[in-house]
């Protein structure tokens, strides 16, 4: 493929989703690329130019385009703290109103089903929201059909306990139909300032993507959560990684930086 190509093609996936994909990156959606470029008449055109003739392979070429890495408890020691503190004190608060969780950039569902399973599992009902800004993770979220490689045996470990009445066969996982259905599923684009973020959420769990964007788009991104999505009280988790690369500067007002044990997350100040 020619260099010009495909540079138009990743400033094209910049554009659209905000990431800047790194080398490593870059290989993964080359290859799709010239897979891609096999399986369809091109009518002539390079890929760049027949995307921008047929919009419904921008939704194909970005959901080849993310990196959807992804597991069920992922980061243990935040769901231990969710655990003994941050869930109880937020549904003494609520009183018999639900918890709303939402994770925004939800990948195939496991951390919002380890969100589900948790909460349950301490008698706390929730509202819970999985969204991503691609549609083929989403349908396997909806499925609640995971391979093995979902469950770790190191990190997460320690709440497999909760999966264990969804086990089949060789440590695989079917969530139930009951279950998948409790969880709303929509695609939004976190990167563009348009976009619509579900209102008055308690937490926010928007883990491994941050790492994709510029400086300035995480900013943009904090500010829109608290802003529009994040209620008075509520908490936001990034990774552990993530959160360490935050500077005070691009911190929201209102929104403190807390830490519990080795475990940091954004708390939105009640004023
Ligand atoms: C590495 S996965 C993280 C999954 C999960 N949060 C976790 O930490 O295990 C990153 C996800 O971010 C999504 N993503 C990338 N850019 C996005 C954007 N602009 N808006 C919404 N989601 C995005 C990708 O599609 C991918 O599913």
């Amino acid at each position: 493929m020619e260099d010009k190509e495909f540079s138009d093609i990743i400033a094209l996936i910049s554009r659209q989703t905000g990431i800047i994909p790194r080398e490593s990156h870059k290989s993964g959606i080359l290859n799709f690329i010239e897979k891609r470029k096999k399986e369809i008449d091109l009518g002539g055109l390079d890929y760049y130019n027949y995307i921008i003739l047929n919009k419904s392979e921008l939704d194909i070429l970005l959901n080849n385009a993310t990196v959807n890495e992804t597991y069920f408890f992922r980061e243990e020691a935040q769901f231990s703290l969710l655990k003994t503190k941050l869930l109880p004190e937020l549904q003494s608060k609520l009183g018999t109103s639900p918890v709303k969780i939402w994770s925004a950039a939800a990948s195939s569902g496991e951390e919002i089903y380890s969100l589900y399973l948790l909460a349950s599992s301490l008698g706390i009902k929730t509202e819970c929201i999985a969204t991503d800004i691609n549609t083929s993770v989403l349908e396997k979220c909806e499925s609640g059909t995971y391979k093995a490689n979902s469950v770790k045996a190191v990190d997460g470990a320690k709440f497999n306990y909760l999966l264990s009445p969804y086990f089949t066969q060789n440590k695989a996982v079917q969530i139930p139909k009951e279950i998948c259905a409790k969880i709303e599923r929509n695609k939004i684009n976190l990167s563009k300032p348009e976009s619509i973020f579900p209102k008055n959420v308690n937490l926010v769990f928007i883990r491994n993507v941050f790492v994709y964007f510029t400086v300035e788009m995480r900013k943009a991104i904090l500010q829109k959560i608290v802003d529009d999505s994040l209620a008075p009280d509520g908490y936001i988790f990034l990774s552990m990684n993530e959160i360490a690369t935050i500077d005070s500067t691009i911190i929201p007002k209102g929104l403190e930086k807390c830490s519990d044990g080795n475990v940091f997350y954004f708390h939105k100040k009640v004023t």
